[in-house]
Protein backbone atom coordinates (compact mmCIF):
# COMPACT_ATOMS: atom_id res chain seq x y z
CA UNK A 1 0.00 0.00 0.00
CA UNK A 2 1.05 3.53 -0.54
CA UNK A 3 2.88 5.22 2.55
CA UNK A 4 3.45 8.64 3.39
CA UNK A 5 0.04 10.45 2.27
CA UNK A 6 -1.84 12.33 5.27
CA UNK A 7 -5.40 12.45 6.17
CA UNK A 8 -6.20 15.97 5.33
CA UNK A 9 -8.34 16.30 8.43
CA UNK A 10 -5.82 15.38 10.39
CA UNK A 11 -7.28 11.71 11.20
CA UNK A 12 -5.70 8.71 10.34
CA UNK A 13 -7.35 6.46 8.18
CA UNK A 14 -6.69 3.13 7.24
CA UNK A 15 -3.82 2.93 4.00
CA UNK A 16 -3.05 6.85 4.95
CA UNK A 17 -1.49 9.41 7.38
CA UNK A 18 0.21 12.91 6.68
CA UNK A 19 0.09 16.27 6.77
CA UNK A 20 -1.71 18.24 5.09
CA UNK A 21 1.51 20.44 3.33
CA UNK A 22 3.20 17.81 2.27
CA UNK A 23 2.67 16.87 -1.41
CA UNK A 24 3.41 20.39 -3.00
CA UNK A 25 6.11 19.61 -5.59
CA UNK A 26 6.44 16.71 -8.45
CA UNK A 27 9.18 15.13 -6.62
CA UNK A 28 6.58 14.73 -3.33
CA UNK A 29 4.24 13.11 -6.00
CA UNK A 30 6.48 10.93 -7.49
CA UNK A 31 7.98 9.98 -4.13
CA UNK A 32 4.80 8.97 -2.89
CA UNK A 33 3.70 7.30 -5.93
CA UNK A 34 6.55 4.91 -5.87
CA UNK A 35 5.88 3.62 -2.64
CA UNK A 36 2.35 2.24 -4.06
CA UNK A 37 4.75 -0.47 -6.27
CA UNK A 38 7.17 -1.96 -3.52
CA UNK A 39 5.06 -5.16 -3.61
CA UNK A 40 4.05 -4.67 -7.41
CA UNK A 41 4.85 -7.95 -9.87
CA UNK A 42 7.28 -6.93 -12.57
CA UNK A 43 4.86 -6.63 -15.07
CA UNK A 44 3.05 -3.93 -13.47
CA UNK A 45 5.81 -2.57 -11.29
CA UNK A 46 6.65 1.26 -11.18
CA UNK A 47 9.06 0.92 -14.37
CA UNK A 48 5.46 0.63 -15.98
CA UNK A 49 4.62 4.21 -14.64
CA UNK A 50 7.66 5.64 -15.42
CA UNK A 51 7.54 4.41 -19.16
CA UNK A 52 3.57 6.15 -19.33
CA UNK A 53 4.75 9.35 -17.87
CA UNK A 54 7.64 9.44 -20.74
CA UNK A 55 5.20 8.87 -23.04
CA UNK A 56 2.79 11.64 -21.82
CA UNK A 57 5.64 13.62 -22.32
CA UNK A 58 6.09 12.68 -25.91
CA UNK A 59 2.39 12.72 -27.18
CA UNK A 60 1.51 15.54 -24.68
CA UNK A 61 3.99 18.04 -26.43
CA UNK A 62 3.13 16.76 -29.75
CA UNK A 63 -0.75 17.27 -28.86
CA UNK A 64 0.10 20.22 -27.34
CA UNK A 65 -1.73 19.17 -23.48
CA UNK A 66 -1.08 20.92 -20.69
CA UNK A 67 1.91 18.92 -19.33
CA UNK A 68 1.98 20.22 -15.69
CA UNK A 69 -1.67 17.87 -15.37
CA UNK A 70 -0.01 15.29 -17.55
CA UNK A 71 3.17 14.48 -15.46
CA UNK A 72 1.01 14.55 -12.19
CA UNK A 73 -1.58 12.48 -13.75
CA UNK A 74 1.08 9.67 -15.26
CA UNK A 75 2.64 9.59 -11.50
CA UNK A 76 -0.50 8.57 -10.20
CA UNK A 77 -2.98 6.96 -12.59
CA UNK A 78 -1.75 3.44 -11.15
CA UNK A 79 -1.61 4.29 -7.44
CA UNK A 80 -4.91 2.11 -6.49
CA UNK A 81 -3.39 -0.58 -8.34
CA UNK A 82 -2.47 -2.71 -5.11
CA UNK A 83 -5.89 -1.83 -3.59
CA UNK A 84 -7.43 -3.89 -6.57
CA UNK A 85 -4.81 -6.66 -6.06
CA UNK A 86 -5.51 -6.73 -2.48
CA UNK A 87 -9.27 -7.06 -3.03
CA UNK A 88 -9.12 -9.85 -6.20
CA UNK A 89 -10.74 -7.04 -8.24
CA UNK A 90 -13.22 -6.22 -6.04
CA UNK A 91 -11.80 -2.56 -6.04
CA UNK A 92 -11.19 -0.71 -9.02
CA UNK A 93 -7.63 0.90 -9.37
CA UNK A 94 -8.48 3.58 -11.45
CA UNK A 95 -11.94 5.04 -9.27
CA UNK A 96 -9.30 3.94 -6.01
CA UNK A 97 -6.41 6.35 -7.77
CA UNK A 98 -8.85 8.82 -7.95
CA UNK A 99 -10.06 9.07 -4.78
CA UNK A 100 -6.43 8.60 -3.72
CA UNK A 101 -5.53 11.86 -6.20
CA UNK A 102 -8.29 14.23 -4.72
CA UNK A 103 -6.99 13.54 -1.08
CA UNK A 104 -3.52 14.28 -2.61
CA UNK A 105 -4.00 17.06 -4.21
CA UNK A 106 -5.62 19.25 -1.92
CA UNK A 107 -2.88 21.29 -1.42
CA UNK A 108 -0.87 21.39 -4.46
CA UNK A 109 -0.44 24.73 -5.98
CA UNK A 110 -2.88 24.08 -9.44
CA UNK A 111 -6.28 25.32 -10.84
CA UNK A 112 -9.40 23.63 -10.06
CA UNK A 113 -9.71 23.07 -13.44
CA UNK A 114 -5.94 21.53 -13.37
CA UNK A 115 -7.11 19.30 -10.43
CA UNK A 116 -10.41 18.16 -11.95
CA UNK A 117 -8.82 17.29 -14.81
CA UNK A 118 -5.89 15.19 -13.23
CA UNK A 119 -8.71 13.03 -11.45
CA UNK A 120 -11.00 12.68 -14.38
CA UNK A 121 -7.48 11.25 -16.18
CA UNK A 122 -6.94 8.93 -13.77
CA UNK A 123 -10.52 7.37 -13.18
CA UNK A 124 -10.89 7.39 -17.14
CA UNK A 125 -7.75 5.61 -17.77
CA UNK A 126 -9.32 1.95 -17.77
CA UNK A 127 -12.06 3.86 -20.35
CA UNK A 128 -14.70 1.06 -18.48
CA UNK A 129 -18.60 1.61 -18.27
CA UNK A 130 -19.54 5.59 -19.06
CA UNK A 131 -16.02 6.26 -17.44
CA UNK A 132 -14.88 7.93 -20.80
CA UNK A 133 -11.85 9.85 -21.48
CA UNK A 134 -12.98 13.72 -22.33
CA UNK A 135 -10.31 16.15 -21.89
CA UNK A 136 -6.75 15.80 -24.07
CA UNK A 137 -4.80 15.67 -20.93
CA UNK A 138 -7.36 11.93 -19.87
CA UNK A 139 -6.58 10.71 -24.06
CA UNK A 140 -3.40 11.15 -24.00
CA UNK A 141 -2.48 9.22 -20.58
CA UNK A 142 -4.80 6.93 -22.07
CA UNK A 143 -3.36 6.02 -25.26
CA UNK A 144 0.47 6.04 -23.11
CA UNK A 145 -1.02 3.70 -20.65
CA UNK A 146 -2.22 1.28 -23.50
CA UNK A 147 0.81 1.94 -25.67
CA UNK A 148 3.03 0.44 -22.76
CA UNK A 149 0.93 -2.67 -23.14
CA UNK A 150 1.62 -2.96 -27.34
CA UNK A 151 5.10 -3.17 -29.35
CA UNK A 152 8.25 -4.58 -28.01
CA UNK A 153 7.86 -3.56 -24.21
CA UNK A 154 4.06 -4.90 -24.63
CA UNK A 155 6.06 -8.70 -25.78
CA UNK A 156 8.44 -8.23 -22.74
CA UNK A 157 5.36 -7.51 -20.89
CA UNK A 158 3.39 -10.63 -21.91
CA UNK A 159 5.87 -12.67 -22.13
CA UNK A 160 6.66 -11.88 -17.68
CA UNK A 161 3.19 -12.08 -16.76
CA UNK A 162 3.05 -15.33 -18.49
CA UNK A 163 5.86 -16.50 -16.56
CA UNK A 164 4.34 -14.72 -13.18
CA UNK A 165 1.47 -16.98 -13.62
CA UNK A 166 3.21 -19.98 -14.81
CA UNK A 167 2.42 -20.03 -18.47
CA UNK A 168 4.00 -22.26 -20.99
CA UNK A 169 6.09 -20.34 -23.89
CA UNK A 170 3.97 -21.32 -26.48
CA UNK A 171 0.98 -23.87 -26.64
CA UNK A 172 0.23 -23.92 -30.49
CA UNK A 173 -1.97 -26.84 -30.72
CA UNK A 174 -4.85 -25.52 -28.93
CA UNK A 175 -7.54 -23.09 -29.88
CA UNK A 176 -6.89 -19.88 -28.02
CA UNK A 177 -10.95 -19.03 -27.16
CA UNK A 178 -11.03 -21.99 -25.23
CA UNK A 179 -8.04 -20.71 -22.72
CA UNK A 180 -8.28 -18.97 -19.58
CA UNK A 181 -6.50 -15.99 -18.47
CA UNK A 182 -4.16 -16.80 -15.38
CA UNK A 183 -3.27 -20.26 -16.09
CA UNK A 184 -0.83 -22.62 -17.75
CA UNK A 185 -2.37 -21.43 -21.22
CA UNK A 186 -2.13 -18.01 -20.53
CA UNK A 187 1.21 -17.39 -22.86
CA UNK A 188 2.88 -14.12 -24.32
CA UNK A 189 1.21 -15.46 -27.72
CA UNK A 190 -2.27 -15.73 -26.19
CA UNK A 191 -2.10 -12.03 -24.69
CA UNK A 192 -1.35 -11.02 -28.25
CA UNK A 193 -3.60 -12.29 -30.48
CA UNK A 194 -6.77 -12.22 -28.17
CA UNK A 195 -5.69 -8.70 -26.34
CA UNK A 196 -3.33 -6.68 -27.69
CA UNK A 197 -3.66 -7.12 -31.33
CA UNK A 198 -6.59 -5.36 -31.05
CA UNK A 199 -5.22 -2.27 -29.21
CA UNK A 200 -4.01 0.24 -32.07
CA UNK A 201 -7.55 0.76 -33.01
CA UNK A 202 -8.53 1.95 -29.24
CA UNK A 203 -6.13 5.02 -29.57
CA UNK A 204 -7.53 8.66 -28.85
CA UNK A 205 -4.60 10.81 -30.10
CA UNK A 206 -3.17 11.36 -33.30
CA UNK A 207 0.22 10.92 -31.65
CA UNK A 208 -0.66 7.76 -29.92
CA UNK A 209 -2.09 6.02 -32.99
CA UNK A 210 0.95 6.80 -35.06
CA UNK A 211 3.28 5.07 -32.06
CA UNK A 212 0.10 2.12 -32.14
CA UNK A 213 0.25 1.62 -35.76
CA UNK A 214 4.27 1.30 -35.35
CA UNK A 215 4.46 -0.83 -32.55
CA UNK A 216 1.61 -2.95 -33.84
CA UNK A 217 3.62 -3.73 -36.96
CA UNK A 218 6.30 -4.38 -34.86
CA UNK A 219 4.62 -6.90 -32.85
CA UNK A 220 3.29 -8.49 -35.61
CA UNK A 221 6.76 -9.11 -37.53
CA UNK A 222 7.55 -10.20 -34.25
CA UNK A 223 5.21 -13.20 -33.41
CA UNK A 224 5.43 -14.30 -37.30
CA UNK A 225 9.14 -15.08 -36.67
CA UNK A 226 8.58 -16.75 -33.28
CA UNK A 227 6.06 -19.10 -34.91
CA UNK A 228 8.94 -19.93 -37.98
CA UNK A 229 11.20 -19.95 -35.30
CA UNK A 230 8.58 -22.70 -33.28
CA UNK A 231 8.38 -24.87 -36.24
CA UNK A 232 11.86 -24.52 -36.88
CA UNK A 233 11.63 -23.07 -40.63
CA UNK A 234 14.07 -20.90 -40.07
FE1 LIG B 1 -4.16 1.29 -14.76
FE1 LIG C 1 -1.08 1.87 -16.10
Amino acid sequence: MCKGLLSLDGATNTNMVVEKSVMTTIDDIRAFAMTCFSSARGSHDWDHTQRVYNLCMHIGQVERADIEVLEIAAYLHDVGRSHEDASEGGICHAQKGAEIARELLVAYPLSDEQRANIIHGIRSHRFRGNHQPETLEAKVLFDADKLDAIGAVGIGRAFLFAGEVGAKLYNPGIQLEDTQPYTEEDTGYREYKLKLSKIKDRMLTEEGRRLAEERHAFMEMFFERFTQEHEGHK
